[in-house]
């Protein structure tokens, strides 16, 4: 089964805890790379491949994700009366039209799967995108483009995947696959959380999945799984050999932002892409060499 993909979940209920003390009113997903905050770079990702609702699962202290998406009256007037054409432009690209925005709230934080199912009356039954606002992919495209464009030719679920080094496997959700060599891997098996000598490629997923509706009956079953967390993963693992599914090595660099390295990392490289930062950048890096 494909479809058009239409919508887009954006899980942004943690507590952002590797971030703390920066994450204790301020939501993770609203830390800036460079000068625009975390989410905008996905919201804006996803209306590059063609989707037009985004939702935003949510919990308490975070308001601030739905504020920046929306009109902030006090600001435009003043800039108005300033003649700050340039801030003014800024400020209305990152607006959708009205309606397209939605949230739900995930009551308790029980996991990124818990966190899906919270935004199953919005999804309906039709195929659905789910991008984490800590990865982020630098690219000339847009990485879930790619995974929806991909997703038309074959049906069924397909998820972003990179390599990792092998010591690593345990942070990540690993693929069992056959032709992990290829740009499109058949996944047989999904493992979270391997360690390095039960893992059985070194093929991870990363924050960007295109998913049928059906994974809602299996998240409906609110099984808790590594970490005591209602996973993704388990609930897609369900699904193989049901649906076709495949993992994409996306073009681009991702960049970890959930964590302090993989943030700091993606300020400097998406700095060092700008016009008006790049030298700038590169001479702050040539000076703590
Ligand atoms: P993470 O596990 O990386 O986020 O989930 P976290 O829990 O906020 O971070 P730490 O580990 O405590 O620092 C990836 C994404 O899934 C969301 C998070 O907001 C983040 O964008 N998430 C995670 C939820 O929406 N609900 C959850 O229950 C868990």
């Amino acid at each position: 089964m494909s479809g058009k993909v239409r919508k887009a979940v954006f899980p942004v209920a943690g507590m952002g805890t590797r971030f703390l003390p920066a994450t204790k009113v301020v939501p993770k997903e609203l830390l800036p790379v460079v000068d625009k905050p975390l989410i905008q770079y996905v919201v804006e990702e996803a209306a590059a491949a063609g989707v037009e609702e985004f939702i935003f699962v949510t919990s308490r202290g975070k308001g601030a994700i739905e504020d920046h998406f929306d009109i902030a009256y006090e600001l435009h007037a003043t800039l108005e009366a300033r003649g700050k054409a340039e801030a003014l432009t800024i400020l209305d690209d990152i607006l959708k039209e009205p309606g397209k925005i939605k949230s739900v709230r995930q009551m308790k934080p029980l996991g990124l799967g818990h966190a899906v199912w919270c935004a199953r009356d919005l999804i309906g039954d039709e195929p659905f995108a789910v991008m984490s606002p800590d990865d982020l992919v630098l690219t000339k495209g847009s990485c879930i483009g790619e995974l929806i464009e991909a997703h038309e030719q074959t049906g069924g679920n397909v998820v972003a995947v990179e390599d990792v080094p092998r010591d690593q496997t345990s942070r990540y959700g690993i693929l069992d696959t056959p032709n992990a060599a290829d740009r499109l891997a058949v996944v047989e098996g999904l493992v979270e959380k391997p360690k390095p000598e039960d893992a059985p490629s070194t093929l991870s997923i990363i924050g960007r999945y295109v998913l049928l509706p059906e994974v809602f009956e299996h998240l409906s079953k609110h099984e808790r799984g590594a970490g005591n967390e209602i996973q993704l993963t388990d609930a897609m693992a369900k699904m193989i050999g049901k649906y076709p599914f495949h993992g994409l090595r996306f073009a681009g660099e991702r960049f970890d932002c959930g964590d302090k390295l993989g943030w700091l990392q993606a300020n400097m490289a998406y700095a060092m892409e700008r016009d008006d930062l790049g030298d700038g950048a590169r001479a702050i890096i040539d000076r703590y060499k």
